[in-house]
């Protein structure tokens, strides 16, 4: 599905001078629409921003009363990474997505310098496999935590299950996770480590389902040939919707895993991929 990607290719970064027009102002590199509804961009990264894969940080455009509309924004590019990678939905009225998705190469956008978060592995106790758990843009942290070595050096196993309503909305990550074969930093630590298991909800594809239901049932376990999770193996990390959330994190306790958090490492952590209305 390459053929639908409208890419702009990043021009020299490292010629790019530092804007300052806005607030805390970086350039943008490189923008990708994946579908209507869904684009990923990257822009320079501050020299001085140190981030743990799997953060989030708020970013935005100046607003029309003149002040900075800032959202929450999972950086998707690993902690190595020179510039820095976000993946996005397009909300048709969104304050800043109706917006930010006419960004062009050269544009700026404002980024606050201070990444936050619990989907880090600090949060978690040791453990054999790590799940991460994902519907629609809540890849975006594993974008960055499946492009760091950390991860495949504290686990035996990673496995990536991520579902979306249709096939085209999972081709960002398909792709990315396509790519890191031939990645030269960590192609090697991922080959055989990395377990990628995408459905899809509202039309046929090879793997079909919530991933609720396809971890309750078992049938990830026998689709991917791997042992059912326990407690003492198993870490996860989840990012989705509210409801998501909430349902998966039902299922991972019904194994016995425990919420954990920066202070409290325990056998899984949480992050809602977006606010929905009425929460
Ligand atoms: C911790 C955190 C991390 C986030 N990371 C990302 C990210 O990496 N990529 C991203 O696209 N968004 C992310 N979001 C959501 C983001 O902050 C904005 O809500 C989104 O950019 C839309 O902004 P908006 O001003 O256009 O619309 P808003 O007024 O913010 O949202 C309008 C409505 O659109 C829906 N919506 C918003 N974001 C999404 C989404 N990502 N997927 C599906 N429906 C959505 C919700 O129903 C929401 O009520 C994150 C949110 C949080 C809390
Ligand atoms: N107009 C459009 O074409 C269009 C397309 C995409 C999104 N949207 C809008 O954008 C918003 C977010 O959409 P989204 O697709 O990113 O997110 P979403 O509605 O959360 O759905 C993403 C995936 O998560 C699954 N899911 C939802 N709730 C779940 C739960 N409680 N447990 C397990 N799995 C769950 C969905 O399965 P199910 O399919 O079984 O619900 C779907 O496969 C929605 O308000 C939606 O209306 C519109």
């Amino acid at each position: 599905m390459t053929e639908i990607a409208l890419t702009q290719d990043s021009p020299a970064a490292a010629n790019i001078p530092a804007p300052k027009h806005l607030p805390d102002a970086q350039t943008v590199t490189a923008v990708t629409h994946w579908t209507d509804a869904l684009f990923s961009f990257r822009v320079s990264r501050p020299q001085s921003l140190r981030f743990r894969s799997g953060e989030f940080v708020m970013i935005g455009l100046m607003g029309d009363n003149g002040k900075p509309l800032l959202r929450a924004y999972s950086i998707a590019s690993p902690s190595w990474d020179d510039e820095l990678e976000f993946y996005s939905i397009k909300v048709p009225d969104g304050p800043l997505t109706s917006k930010l998705q006419h960004i062009k190469v050269g544009d700026e956008i404002i980024l606050r310098p201070k990444p936050v978060g619990t989907l880090v592995h600090d949060a978690l106790l040791p453990g054999k496999r790590v799940w991460f758990l994902a519907t629609g843009t809540g890849i975006a942290p594993f974008a960055s935590l499946m492009r760091d070595p950390e991860t495949y050096e504290k686990y035996d196993q990673v496995i990536m299950m991520h579902t979306c309503r249709t096939a085209e909305e999972l081709t960002y990550g398909r792709e990315l996770i396509e790519g890191l074969k031939n990645d030269e930093l960590i192609g090697e630590m991922v080959e055989g480590k990395l377990l990628y298991y995408p459905t899809t909800t509202r039309e046929p594809s090879e793997h079909m389902g919530r991933i609720t239901d396809n971890l309750s049932s078992g049938k990830v376990f026998a689709d991917l040939g791997i042992e059912p999770m326990t407690a003492e193996g198993d870490r996860a990390m989840v990012c989705g919707s509210l409801a998501f959330n909430k349902d998966v994190m039902a299922v991972l306790e019904s194994y016995g895993l425990r919420e954990g958090a920066n202070s409290e490492p325990r056998e899984y952590v949480v992050e809602k991929a977006f606010v929905g209305e009425g929460v």
